[in-house]
């Protein structure tokens, strides 16, 4: 469910991570290249070492995806609030944390639940998806529904040369979330689900504070 939906993005996000990819790795690009030139010579000296060949196409294929996938994943709210917090910034994350997000994996580890794939999946943060994974060393990080549920993973937005400007940082991978975001949650498949007003719902968690 909240996965599926999120698979455009991920296609999205995959594209950028080749942009991102050619412009921030030139330099391993280059080496990549220049090792393989190196060892196109050796290669076909034999003719039948064409395995060779196609074990090497992967493993450079595989470190290509490796350096990709670190560019977009969760860094936990922690980030978010040396920058987002006290009276100038709206208090984003004070408001965040006295609100229902912040609270939801306690709300699990209250009836014993914080350890169900079907159940943390909506009551943390990027779960399964670069971000939380039961028993991983870091797992706290991703306890409940943080900023990056809502508004993407951050390691490439959180940047203040980035944050400050927001079409680099849409392109950084940050989302303006929607109406469409909340349901990704707030559906049938939660199991105390009572159906969904936005506006209402909006109004408990806003945490908008610059003038439009
Ligand atoms: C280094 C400081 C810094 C960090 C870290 C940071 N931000 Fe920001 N963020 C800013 C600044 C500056 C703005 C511009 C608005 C302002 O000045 O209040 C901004 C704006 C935003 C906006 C509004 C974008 C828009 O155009 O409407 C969102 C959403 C946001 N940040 C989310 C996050 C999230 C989520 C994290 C953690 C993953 C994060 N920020 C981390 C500094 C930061
Ligand atoms: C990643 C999943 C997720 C997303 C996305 C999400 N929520 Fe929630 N939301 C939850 C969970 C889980 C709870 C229950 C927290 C608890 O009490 O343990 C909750 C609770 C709430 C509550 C308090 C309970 C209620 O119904 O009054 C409000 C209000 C709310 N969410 C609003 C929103 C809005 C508005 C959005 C979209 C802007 C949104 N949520 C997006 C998971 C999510
Ligand atoms: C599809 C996402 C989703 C899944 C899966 C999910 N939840 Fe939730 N949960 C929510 C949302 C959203 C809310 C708040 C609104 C609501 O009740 O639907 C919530 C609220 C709750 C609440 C009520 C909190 C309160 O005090 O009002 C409890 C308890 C809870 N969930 C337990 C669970 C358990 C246990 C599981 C696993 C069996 C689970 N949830 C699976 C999204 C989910
Ligand atoms: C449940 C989803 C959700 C969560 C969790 C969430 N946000 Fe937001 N956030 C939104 C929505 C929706 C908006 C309004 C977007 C718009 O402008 O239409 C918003 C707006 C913002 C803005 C712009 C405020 C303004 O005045 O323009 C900032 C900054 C921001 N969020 C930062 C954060 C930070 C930091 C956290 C975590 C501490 C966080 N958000 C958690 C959904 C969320």
């Amino acid at each position: 469910m909240f996965y599926k939906d999120n698979e455009k993005k991920r296609a999205h996000r995959t594209h950028r991570m080749t942009q991102n990819f050619f412009s921030h790795n030139l330099p391993v690009f280059f080496s990549v290249c220049s090792v393989c030139s190196q060892l196109r010579g050796l290669l076909f000296k034999r003719r039948n070492d064409m395995k060779k060949l196609i074990i090497m196409i992967i493993s450079v294929t595989f470190v290509f995806s490796v350096v990709c996938a670190g560019d977009f994943f969760y860094v936990g709210a922690k980030k978010c609030k040396m920058c987002h917090k006290g009276e100038k910034k709206g208090k984003v994350f004070e408001k965040w944390e006295a609100g229902p997000h912040a609270k939801a994996f306690e709300t699990l580890k209250k009836s014993g639940d914080d350890k169900k794939p079907e159940c943390i999946a909506c009551h943390t943060t990027g779960f399964n998806a670069d971000g939380y994974k039961i028993g991983d060393d870091d797992a706290a990080k991703f306890e409940g529904v943080q900023c990056e549920s809502c508004h993407g993973p951050g390691s490439a937005y959180k940047r203040i040369s980035v944050m400050k400007n927001r079409q680099k940082a849409l392109e950084n991978g940050m989302i303006i979330p929607t109406e469409e975001t909340c349901k990704l949650c707030h559906n049938k498949k939660s199991p105390t689900f009572k159906g969904f007003d936005f506006k209402e719902a909006w109004k408990k968690i806003d945490h908008t504070y610059r003038k439009k």
